[in-house]
């Protein structure tokens, strides 16, 4: 790589202290500049939508993440009390629990269990690990990310005996959905199991009129907070998603705040060269031919950073993996995302990154920043940070020489303003990108799909279950019960529900294993 082109085609902003170096993109000649056309466009749209626009047309809904750091700029001035309110709510709210004002039973609460999934999870554990601090967090945080028992039984072991110094902040914005329904129960039921009353430390954030609002209302729960409709489940970290839980933690949230609204006041700028979210998602445009043809490898060389990949990932691949664009014409868009941290993948896959398939291109985010205070020296004038930042550069350099195309975004520190900021650039660029290839960026038909397809599923155990129990005592096979239970085009789905039975204590299902295997039976003790 020349310094000519470095300085062509990296991208410093001295006000945020945040730099975009495209450089190592092979981008021809006036490609950006042929890109800043069609930007005008996103611009423009994006400029509507933060209007008050229904850019969310399958929904009917506005998209209004970014008032949530300029409160000021919403729509209507119901909208900006509404955002003003909550967030003197969340604070008001943590710093009586930090006080000990709002108490759990046996005194200051010392743990949060946080229980949620997708958007209702990923920014809060992203901003958990990039911010937490060992020894000084106001509250150790958990998460329920899943309706896995065993995970959930994990989680509560790790609690351990302090559920009564627990409190637990249950998160759904539809409040109906079923991953975050069963942990709350299995969570109150493990209070309940400690002699402990669940309404007196459950907190819920959800939608109005929702399943769980109604809930909490009906048991008397400690406080709930809002989630409106017109943010979305993956751009929701800066409401009371993840405030909330942020500010019980004890981290500056108008840090975090501030740094979004930095971000966004510098994205918002209808410049392509000027504007860090137009030049990256001209990038993404550029790299997958505007159809995913590549994916993107996030490698974070920052520990605490380790959740930027996942949660990038449900960012970009929720809102950009649409079948349909907005015509309804089939385009099956998307940029598949996947990654985890350096130098530690240096030692993993990096190695078919250099030399197998080429079909990615690298996301490197640098720190400048190694650690609060001063290094010691590993090696004679050489820090741990210095090991860090040679094997990033050293990647790079491996990378290119081997035609592998890498985007670095390098910021300051890890700090709750850094943190804020590149949630703001990663939504602002989702939206742009979406904009240059027609699809709405903020709905999810696809998550309604498996929740659907779940749903079936169930419907089926349980007939299953019955037609078990009806015929209790007798060995049936997959496909005799799947006739019994009125299924008998879903064998497949038969036996894979009566071997998970088999296979968990309490079900009274026992198996009888059988060569060729489709003849194994299951009775009902
Ligand atoms: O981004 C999204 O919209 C989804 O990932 C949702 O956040 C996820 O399905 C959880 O939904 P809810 O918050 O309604 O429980």
């Amino acid at each position: 790589m020349s310094w000519t082109r470095f300085k062509e085609y990296n991208f410093p902003n001295n006000a945020l202290g945040v730099s975009l170096d495209l450089s190592r993109m092979p981008f021809p000649d006036g490609t950006l500049e042929q890109m800043a056309v069609p930007m005008q466009k996103c611009f423009a749209e994006m400029s509507a939508l933060e209007k008050g626009a229904i850019a969310n047309p399958d929904e009917n809904r506005m998209v209004g993440h970014y008032w949530l750091r300029a409160a000021h700029l919403a729509p209507t001035a119901e909208l900006s009390k509404e955002i003003t309110e909550t967030l003197e709510a969340i604070k008001s709210f943590a710093a009586r629990i930090h006080s000990g004002a709002v108490k759990g039973p046996r005194g200051v609460f010392k743990h949060l269990l946080v229980v949620g999934i997708g958007g209702s999870a990923l920014g809060p554990q992203l901003v958990n690990q990039a911010l937490a601090r060992p020894g000084k967090d106001k509250l150790a945080v958990h998460f329920f990310d899943n309706t896995d028992p065993d995970g959930m039984d994990y989680v509560l072991g790790q609690i351990g005996s302090g559920l009564a110094d627990t409190l637990v902040v249950v998160i759904s914005k539809s409040g109906g959905t079923v991953e975050t329904r069963n942990g709350m129960l299995e969570a109150a039921a493990a209070f309940k199991a400690a002699g402990l009353d669940p309404a007196k430390q459950f907190v819920a954030v959800t939608g109005a009129g929702s399943k769980l609002e109604q809930v909490a209302i009906r048991e008397g729960w400690l406080a709930r907070f809002p989630m409106w409709d017109w943010v979305g489940g993956r751009t929701s970290e800066l409401c009371a998603v993840g405030l909330l839980p942020a500010a019980l933690q004890g981290i500056d949230i108008d840090a975090m705040l501030a740094g979004a609204a930095a971000m966004d006041a510098v994205t918002r700028v209808p410049n392509l060269k000027d504007n860090p979210a137009a030049l990256l998602s001209a990038t993404w445009y550029w790299a997958t031919d505007g159809r995913g043809s590549r994916d993107m490898v996030v490698l974070p060389y920052k520990d605490r950073l380790l959740l930027m990949s996942r949660y990038l990932q449900q960012l970009i691949m929720e809102s950009l993996g649409k079948e349909l664009d907005l015509q309804g014409r089939p385009v099956n868009q998307g940029i598949a995302v996947y990654g985890n941290k350096g130098s530690t993948d240096q030692h993993a896959y990096v190695q078919q990154l250099r030399e197998g398939v080429n079909n990615f291109f690298v996301t490197f985010i640098e720190v400048l920043r190694d650690r609060e205070g001063p290094s010691m020296e590993v090696e004679s004038g050489i820090t741990s940070g210095d090991y860090l930042q040679g094997f990033m550069l050293g990647t790079r350099d491996a990378l290119s020489e081997k035609n592998r195309h890498s985007v670095t975004i390098t910021v300051p520190d890890c700090s709750a303003r850094t943190v804020g900021m590149l949630i703001a650039l990663f939504e602002r660029a989702v939206g742009f990108y979406a904009t240059l290839v027609g699809i709405n960026a903020y709905h999810q038909p696809g998550v309604e799909a498996g929740k659907k397809a779940a749903t079936g599923v169930i419907a089926l155990k349980l007939k299953v279950v019955d037609a078990l129990k009806t015929a209790k005592g007798a060995a049936l096979t997959a496909e005799a019960l799947a006739a019994k239970a009125g299924a008998a085009d879903k064998a497949e789905l038969v036996y894979k529900i009566v071997e998970h039975l088999a296979a968990n204590a309490g079900s009274g299902v026992v198996k009888t294993a059988q060569e060729p295997w489709w003849n194994s039976t299951y009775t009902m003790r």
